[in-house]
């Protein structure tokens, strides 16, 4: 069975709830129309505005981030309930700038991937090599390890709802894209992993997006790709113009 594509835009730490509200404003006729699933990934603080606008439209609303623990003493921090009082459908989870500059580990992202499956809300669970560890030649087994520990103690079911991200760190925010086929190899990669750790179902089941510098002129050519299944997207996300030619990359 094909796997529907997934589109997901990620705000990081821009937008403000009124910025929020005008962008949504803005996106909500401009992506009606996408074969994909449409996905608008906020800052926490715009949550409310985002899952009260979208309602009845084809747009989900994920979360950055979000704690593993129930609730409690965790100062600052977000619990799956929240989100899920909300309607937040996804979570982004160990993006490479939470990894770098909040000193998330291959064990937390474990943690938390666990704790939004047992919630019911899909984790987009990021991986991705650095520029040294590619030019080095350890890229593979830099991402064999990231899917293996992200994904421990997951079970085949839970695993096929995952959506991984793919995102090659010296490709963020920096105008270099993969090409299509550095995507495709690694994406591809990332499947061959799942099979071994799982089955061949899980691995056809996965859905596995690229991220990195993906843009309205380079989408078609990236999602055409048979592994790339979707897209997790920074800059392009934040102008509905830009956003909707990638949900609209095949009309
Ligand atoms: P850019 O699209 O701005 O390169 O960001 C990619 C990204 O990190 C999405 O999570």
């Amino acid at each position: 069975m094909a796997r529907k594509k997934i589109i997901a835009g990620n705000w990081k730490m821009n937008k403000t709830p009124s910025q929020a509200a005008e962008l949504i404003k803005e996106l909500i006729p401009v992506v009606k129309d996408s074969d994909a699933d449409v996905v608008i990934c906020t800052p926490a603080i715009d949550l409310s505005v985002a899952t009260e606008m979208t309602k009845g439209t084809n747009i989900a609303v994920g979360a950055e981030n979000m704690h593993w623990e129930e609730s409690g003493a965790y100062t600052g921090e977000i619990a799956a309930d929240m989100l899920l009082d909300l309607g937040v459908q996804y979570v982004i989870i160990g993006h490479s700038e939470r990894r770098e500059y909040f000193a998330e580990t291959d064990e937390t992202v474990n943690k938390k991937v666990r704790k939004a499956l047992e919630k019911g809300i899909t984790p987009i669970m990021c991986c991705g090599e650095t520029l040294e560890q590619r030019e080095a030649g350890v890229m593979a087994e830099h991402i064999r390890m990231q899917i293996k520990l992200d994904m421990a103690e997951i079970n085949a079911d839970d695993a096929k709802k995952v959506v991984i991200a793919y995102e090659p760190i010296w490709a963020i925010g920096t105008g270099k894209t993969a090409t299509a086929d550095q995507a495709e190899e690694v994406c591809a990669l990332i499947r061959e992993t799942i099979k071994e750790l799982y089955d061949a179902p899980t691995a056809e089941a996965i859905r596995i997006q690229y991220g990195g510098s993906m843009n309205a002129s380079n989408a078609a050519e990236l999602l055409s790709k048979p592994n790339i299944d979707g897209g997790l997207i920074g800059g392009a996300s934040l102008k509905a113009p830009d956003f909707s030619k990638i949900t609209n990359w095949n009309k």
